[in-house]
């Protein structure tokens, strides 16, 4: 028998702690987080892709009276960069929250919002960092993987 285990960090900045950079990620996402489609729960979450060459990709949750027919605003970003920037890497995503139009602590996103983030950096062969925006704290990862260890990957479907 032998024993795995796998570890994540996070970086946690104070708001005026936070790189310039990041600053201005912090804050578009929450500017997007108001345009979110959100009439039954009124969660607002909004999600900020920054690329390699410097474009911004933005998005928010988009509901449906048929519930799950709805979408997370981290993979409404991720497949607006996806389909608008096939070949651009996603350096940063940023993602913030409004409950009730007030600003909430940092979120963090849902197992199927991990697993698309997770294939976007697989596919990218590159880090992507994430950056959870709360009113107070933020939270940096290093790269999406830690956020989801021992995740479902396209080698499986070749096994
Ligand atoms: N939601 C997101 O957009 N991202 C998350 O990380 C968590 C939840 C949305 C889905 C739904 O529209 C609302 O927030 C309440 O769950």
């Amino acid at each position: 028998m032998k024993e795995l285990r796998w570890e994540t960090k996070a970086e946690v900045y104070k708001v005026d702690e936070l790189p310039d950079g990041y600053k201005r990620l912090y804050d578009k996402a929450f500017e997007v987080a108001r345009d979110a489609y959100a009439p039954y729960s009124g969660f607002h979450v909004g999600a900020v892709a920054l690329l390699d060459d410097g474009s911004m990709v933005c998005g928010n949750n988009q509901e449906n009276a048929a519930y799950p027919s709805g979408l997370c605003a981290e993979r409404t970003t991720l497949f607006h960069a996806g389909a608008c920037y096939p070949d651009v890497a996603v350096r940063v995503l940023a993602i913030a929250a409004l409950n009730e139009g007030k600003r909430v602590r940092s979120i963090t996103p849902c197992g199927a919002c991990r697993q698309v983030m997770i294939e976007t950096e697989r596919r990218q062969g590159k880090a992507m960092r994430v950056l959870l925006c709360g009113e107070k704290e933020i939270y940096l990862i290093a790269k999406t993987s830690d956020l989801l260890p021992f995740s479902f990957d396209e080698k499986s479907l070749k096994e």
